[in-house]
């Protein structure tokens, strides 16, 4: 066994304290990173995507230089710029030349992290692309600059995000390994809100999370909520005393009644649905802190 494969291995093991589960998709990055393969993460809202990218490159304990997609990301802001006193000074040179994320991250021979990637103008992602082909990007006047060794980029996208947001072309497809994430299992979805929570109120925990997975595949919500939704409704709601159903109902509405989204052809409103979840889901349990609504 080398000794790169040995420290792969470590930062595997790693990686798998820092989160919860994810296991294969967490293999299929440090194989693609092994190999020098760009990767694109792509799933919903609050799958995680984000977080894996961070443990990730934490336990590969290379520079890690972020960036979010956005409607003013321009190219140039990717690439870097000259800045005009220190041309006067300098000319177009290396010196007046101030790096963009995309361009460090490539000098670093660090991960570059394009968070919400399709939330940028296409000709942003177009950049991008070009340093996906031969790890090379071109820069006015100061010519071809390759990357270090080490250099990769992690892509985030969400599928479902659809305002202000540009298609990733096929041509960034080809050159990446796609990673599709979903939400999590219940089981694994309690979990994470325990490690992200200092609750130890199990039942508030176990209830938080049944309704953020009863949003999910629901027939009349379009967008479900999300574990992030769970987090917020565990840390919002008193630990450890009576659950009312009533006070349920209004931080419930709070959390995820934005978070959610009807069909076009539901009749009900988001907070109806709510409604009807947490009644639903409270029936399910037998516990005598839980105070049902009368009538
Ligand atoms: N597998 C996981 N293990 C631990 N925490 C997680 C996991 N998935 C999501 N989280 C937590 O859930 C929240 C949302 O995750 P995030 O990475 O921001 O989602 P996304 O980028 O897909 O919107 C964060 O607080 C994150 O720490
Ligand atoms: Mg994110």
């Amino acid at each position: 066994m080398t000794n790169s494969s040995i420290s792969l291995k470590d930062s595997l093991e790693k990686v798998f304290t820092l989160l919860i589960g994810r296991r294969e998709e967490l293999r299929l990055m440090f194989r693609a990173i092994e190999k020098n393969l760009p990767i694109i993460i792509e799933g919903p809202i609050g799958t995680g995507k984000t977080e894996m990218a961070k443990a990730v490159s934490e336990c590969l304990e290379r520079p890690f230089i972020r960036v979010d997609g956005d409607n003013n990301l321009t190219a140039i802001k990717l690439k870097g710029w000259y800045d005009p006193p220190l041309v006067l000074e300098k000319g177009f040179s290396k010196e007046s030349f101030i790096s963009g994320p995309l361009t460090e991250a490539m000098e670093k021979g660090g991960i570059f992290f394009f968070n919400e990637t399709n939330r940028s103008p296409s000709e942003t992602i177009n950049a991008a692309l070009s340093a996906l082909d031969e790890r090379l990007i071109t820069i006015p006047r100061l010519g071809t600059i390759k990357a270090e060794v080490g250099f990769i980029p992690i892509f985030t996208f969400n599928p479902k995000d659809t305002i202000a947001t540009n298609p990733l072309p096929r041509a960034f497809y080809d050159r990446c390994i796609w990673i599709n994430v979903n939400h999590q299992s219940r089981e694994e979805m309690i979990e994470i809100v325990k490690l992200r929570t200092s609750s130890n109120d199990d039942l508030l925990i176990h209830i938080s999370c049944d309704i953020v997975q009863t949003t999910i595949n629901h027939p009349e919500l379009e967008i479900s909520s999300t574990v992030r939704g769970a987090i917020q409704l565990v840390e919002l709601f008193p630990q450890n005393q009576d659950i009312d159903e009533n006070t349920l109902i209004s931080h419930v509405i709070a959390v995820h009644s934005r978070k959610v989204r009807c069909t076009t052809t539901s009749q009900k409103s988001e907070q109806t649905i709510l409604e009807e979840i947490v009644s639903k889901i409270l029936s399910t349990y037998e516990d005598t802190r839980i105070i049902r609504k009368k009538g």
